[in-house]
């Protein structure tokens, strides 16, 4: 309904104030947000009004709204790249923008033009470039969200809402930097069940995970890992998608990961690895370390599988896939009480985990050249 978001109405107030961004190995995951920001206000009434880059700064919204009662929210996170030339990317906007609206329409707020907000993230992040950390493993993650804004009480459609995106330099996502992490099998929480909202990046589906992840830590592991039903498959791996690499009874590798249905988030990191799995083990784009006979799943796999295979020494390499934490490998699995240990491989990467890093990292920073990356 009403008009769709429009170019060319976009007004741009540069901060009075820039700020010096502070060096790379000071970051902190999320707590560093660069000058300005992008708003765009949507009513019923109206449609989408005109975009708006401003200086970050808090947002004015009246307590009766509804992000604050009923969790009308969703998030989408991305990275731009800058490299030593100066040019900046993003990688695959596109599938977080058709993500944000399928997320937006399960919670009834209101769809928008994906390729008028790639334009305008693309200002925004041209405008902070200078933000955009050089290190090795650092980049700008943006954090664009949709959030319902009638002051209503009432649990229905709102008839405002606002799209707003931040922008925060950033350097590995866990605190102990890209070292292997430990996961506890955790099944009396459950992150999603069937028919619920874990398939789409509702805010909602994280807060009940952080009492879950305190607990987690509090046992010494770093992560829970999400099980489902009673033959406790595998789901998903904190805030990751999950994949799992076992010895295949004709002498290759199967990576495993489990199917899109409606408890798993549809990750675009998760797309891109199957993308390049699929196409090395097809025999299209072959990649070099990865294995000659690589078989590529999406299948339920249960810790009962897991665990047999780590007795038979089948279980290969565990790892998760995550836009903020790229490819993290794991090397022990809590269940049941006892430890399950997952190879890691001598620098804490497997080789199969190394691999998919290597070439998904080297898309996402221009090295192998690919439409995924997205010049600004
Ligand atoms: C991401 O990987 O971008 C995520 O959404 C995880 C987030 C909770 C930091």
């Amino acid at each position: 309904v009403g008009s769709n978001i429009q170019l060319s109405q976009l007004r741009i107030s540069k901060t009075d104030n820039p700020r010096t961004p502070p060096p790379a190995k000071n970051l902190v995951f999320g707590q560093t947000f660069t000058d300005h920001m992008l708003s765009v206000a949507w009513t019923s009434a109206k449609g989408w009004e005109a975009p708006h880059i401003h200086p970050y700064g808090p947002l004015s919204i009246d307590p009766s709204c509804t992000v604050f009662h009923y969790a009308q929210t969703s998030f989408e996170g991305l990275k731009a790249y800058r490299d030593e030339n100066g040019k900046v990317t993003l990688f695959r906007p596109d599938m977080n923008m058709s993500r944000l609206n399928r997320s937006a329409a399960r919670i009834a707020l209101p769809n928008f033009d994906g390729d008028a907000v790639v334009e305008l993230i693309k200002k925004l992040v041209a405008l902070d470039a200078h933000w955009i950390p050089q290190l090795k493993g650092h980049s700008l993650y943006i954090r664009p969200t949709i959030i319902g804004t009638q002051r209503a009480l009432g649990v229905a459609p709102p008839n405002a809402a606002l799209l707003f995106v931040i922008c925060s330099p950033v350097g590995p996502y866990y605190k102990g930097g890209f070292k292997p992490v430990s996961l506890l099998a955790t099944s009396e929480y459950v992150r999603a069940g069937p028919g619920g909202t874990g398939g789409y990046k509702l805010g909602a589906n994280y807060a009940p995970c952080v009492v879950p992840q305190v607990q987690a830590a509090k046992s010494g592991y770093d992560q829970n890992l999400w099980l489902l039903g009673e033959d406790h498959r595998l789901t998903e791996v904190g805030t990751m998608n999950l994949f799992v690499a076992l010895k295949h009874e004709n002498g290759g590798v199967e990576l495993v990961t489990p199917p899109l249905e409606d408890v798993i988030l549809p990750g675009i990191t998760r797309d891109s690895i199957l993308s390049l799995a699929r196409g090395h083990a097809s025999g299209a784009q072959p990649i070099s370390t990865l294995p000659s006979k690589l078989i590529v799943s999406e299948r339920h796999i249960t810790m009962k599988e897991v665990k047999a295979a780590a007795e038979s020494n089948r279980l290969l390499e565990v790892f998760g896939a995550g836009t903020a934490a790229v490819v993290c490998s794991v090397k022990n699995i809590g269940y049941n009480g006892e430890d399950i240990a997952v190879p890691t491989g001598p620098d804490g990467l497997g080789p199969i985990t190394k691999s998919i890093l290597d070439e998904i990292t080297g898309r996402q920073l221009g090295i192998i050249p690919s439409d995924w990356s997205v010049e600004v």
